[in-house]
């Protein structure tokens, strides 16, 4: 049985549902440590310069992909490129989309359970370094909350595209931004806060190198949802009465603004309360649980603070477990809800073992990773921007730069995307990309 192809309601529903996928993690809680180890106000303007010149024409590229096929990452590469290897690159997405949702699940599963920890209560007296490291080396909590997260995103892509995720995220996105804003007046009206906001804001240049180019512009192809097959997936959804310029400078747009006030949110809290922002990955679960608990009504703002990372989470993880599910239904016309659930149930048995690399199987080493990074490692650091690369190439060179322009001119809206965008993906796209893939190589193996 072949259902019709649903559509998003209205471009609100396609714009909430994108931005649901873009904000996540990524702006909330590796963006405010990452500017605070880069270069702090350099970071946010090498960042902001990246997502224009590269996320913006990606997300548009992505999008019209999706549109024009309505198929899923690797049925619209088909229908583009019949008889080439060219699916490959829709089958890597569909792949890094399937392994980032395994582990990005774990986290999400953390800030759960840290959610339900705010409710008891943080104190001060604790030693949350120690608290982190029981929690993630329990073997059995975490994977209760790993499943419990992925049973919300089943549900909701189960019930379909409008249903489902338009709904959902009509729900979720404004109490995002509800609670990230809550956030903000109280991190900046924080005595001390001041210090924290020359901090977040005072250039850095001597923190500034190759290394925080390499850091931004992975960043800003993570934080869009680039090259995982998301936005493909999501803009198969959009009518032809949409705009795809428009639509995209609005997630682009909204998607740096969640970046910078989570920074708001997020420095001057643990500058007023004796921090150190710059100390990396635990800054959520680690110096954020202590910054709540000096303050009156902590309990209260740490509730709020995993509230917001819990619904961040959902909102991008749908948007993945979203490329899965629409590759059976549209290719193997397997019936939506019983792919939800089967797929669902898969990647949650593919993210157990980076959950048991902090508890039984701590002793796996992988290159000096454990195995949620090695995840991440493979997902993030090789598929993603190797797919990013080779999209940039496959419109630049296959489908033409022109097909691109064309689909954001049917119909025409207030952006213009023109000679400027065939330039970018040909040469300057795929170039820095293949420079990031290098990079990042080097790096990791020296
Ligand atoms: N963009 C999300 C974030 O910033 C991560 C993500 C990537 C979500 C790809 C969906 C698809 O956290």
């Amino acid at each position: 049985m072949i259902e019709k192809r649903e559509h998003w309601t209205s471009d609100l529903g396609f714009i909430l549902a994108a931005t649901g996928s873009a904000v996540g993690l990524g702006n909330i809680w590796r963006f405010p440590y990452l500017c605070g180890a880069n270069g702090g106000a350099f970071f946010v303007l090498i960042y902001i310069f990246f997502m224009l010149l590269i996320g913006y024409p990606m997300m548009v590229s992505e999008i019209s992909i999706g549109r024009k096929t309505e198929r899923n990452p690797i049925g619209a590469f088909l229908s583009l490129a019949p008889n080439t290897p060219w699916w490959l690159v829709g089958a890597l997405s569909v792949f890094a989309g399937f392994v980032i949702l395994s582990f990005y699940s774990i986290v999400a599963g953390w800030t759960l359970s840290y959610m339900a920890n705010a409710i008891k209560g943080f104190s001060p007296g604790m030693d949350y370094q120690d608290m982190f490291i029981a929690h993630i080396s329990d073997p059995y909590a975490p994977l209760l909350w790993h499943l419990v997260f992925m049973i919300l995103a089943i549900i909701i892509i189960s019930l379909g595209v409008v249903k489902g995720i338009q709904k959902s995220v009509k729900i979720m996105m404004p109490l995002l931004f509800i609670l990230l804003l809550v956030l903000v007046v109280r991190g900046v009206t924080l005595s001390g806060s001041m210090e924290g906001i020359a901090f977040y804001l005072a250039p850095r240049l001597e923190q500034v190198s190759w290394h925080t180019i390499h850091r931004a512009i992975g960043q800003a192809f993570f934080s869009l949802s680039l090259a995982m097959g998301a936005m493909i997936t999501y803009g198969s959804y959009l009518t032809k009465k949409s705009n795809i310029a428009d639509n995209s400078a609005w997630i682009v747009v909204l998607d740096v603004i969640v970046a910078l006030l989570a920074g708001f949110a997020i420095i001057p809290a643990i500058f007023a309360m004796g921090g150190d922002p710059a100390q990396g990955p635990g800054l959520a679960f680690i110096a954020i649980p202590g910054v709540f608990a000096q303050m009156p009504l902590g309990s209260l703002f740490g509730f709020v603070f995993f509230l917001l990372l819990s619904v961040a989470a959902l909102t991008s993880a749908i948007s993945l477990l979203e490329v899965v599910v629409a590759w059976l239904v549209d290719e193997k016309n397997w019936g939506r809800r019983r792919t939800s659930l089967l797929a669902g149930f898969i990647i949650f048995l593919v993210g157990i073992p980076a959950s048991l690399g902090y508890s039984v199987f701590s002793n796996i080493e992988i290159f000096g990773l454990d195995i949620l990074d090695t995840y991440d490692f493979i997902a993030s650091d090789l598929a993603l921007p190797i797919g990013g690369m080779l999209t940039a190439i496959f419109i630049g060179y296959y489908w033409k730069p022109e097909s691109v322009i064309y689909e954001t001119e049917h119909p025409r809206g207030k952006w213009r995307i023109g000679r400027w965008y065939s330039f970018l993906i040909r040469y300057i796209i795929p170039v820095m990309i293949l420079a990031i893939i290098v990079l990042g190589l080097i790096e990791k193996f020296k």
